[in-house]
């Protein structure tokens, strides 16, 4: 649906959100994981639903609950690589991703089936793995969905958000410095700076998650 002003609504459209952290298992006890509670995929994914959208939310492990809402079908998934096999399957549909999750970077190369004991196998040598980079595969695609990333930085945040829109070829980047208290992990609030293809960056004061989700879409909508 297009508004008088030219923008593009994202009602009825197929709005595709990543959240939370990605779980590596090392045995079945202990795994690699990161500080993402899921609060800005939960924020961006039920700000989505509420204007209209269908909305597939691909999360890990929560800290936060899942929303309930009738435009929002949720799917829970555990490691990087069961999220990037869920969203490249989903992806052909999706007119819009959302890419919020923290997903490990790192994964260890074997997964022990029993819980590995101190006193028998001694202190283990976990040697780890890249995992696939989930939004760098979809800008890969020949024809892919409007794709909007996040980049977690502690310094020259800018500049580095602007390098991962690139390298990754994604169209929007929303970059916030982890470092600063109240913005990032686990808070209730982000300070985000919303990077486009053209035009000065969007500097975004500190607002609460959901607030700093309308203003993505409202972004989202401008430029689709
Ligand atoms: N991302 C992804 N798959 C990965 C790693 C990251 O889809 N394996 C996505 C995140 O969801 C986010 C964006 O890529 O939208 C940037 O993530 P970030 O952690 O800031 O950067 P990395 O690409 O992991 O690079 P680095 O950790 O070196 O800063």
């Amino acid at each position: 649906m297009t508004t008088e002003r030219g923008r593009t609504c994202i009602s009825g459209l197929r709005v595709l959100v990543t959240a939370g952290p990605t779980c590596e298992d090392i045995d079945p006890v202990r795994y690699i994981t990161n500080r993402s509670s899921g609060r800005m995929g939960v924020a961006m994914a039920l700000a989505a639903a509420d204007r209209g959208a269908q909305v597939d939310l691909i999360h890990g492990p929560l800290s936060v609950a899942v929303p309930r809402h009738e435009n929002i079908n949720a799917a829970a998934v555990r490691s990087a690589q069961d999220m990037h096999d869920v969203v490249m399957e989903r992806a052909p549909e999706v007119d819009v991703a959302i890419m919020c999750a923290a997903v490990a970077d790192f994964a260890p190369v074997q997964t022990a089936d029993r819980k590995i004991k101190k006193d028998v196998d001694g202190v283990p040598r976990i040697e780890l793995q890249r995992t696939p980079d989930i939004l760098a595969d979809l800008g890969a695609l020949k024809t892919h969905p409007f794709l909007v990333g996040f980049a977690a930085e502690t310094d020259d945040i800018e500049n580095n958000a602007l390098q991962k829109m690139a390298k990754k070829n994604c169209d929007m980047i929303c970059a916030n410095d982890v470092s600063e208290s109240g913005s990032g992990f686990g808070s209730e609030t982000n300070r985000l700076t919303i990077c486009l293809r053209e035009g000065a960056p969007i500097r975004l004061p500190m607002l609460q998650k959901s607030e700093a989700a309308e203003r993505i879409l409202d972004e989202i909508e401008a430029n689709l």
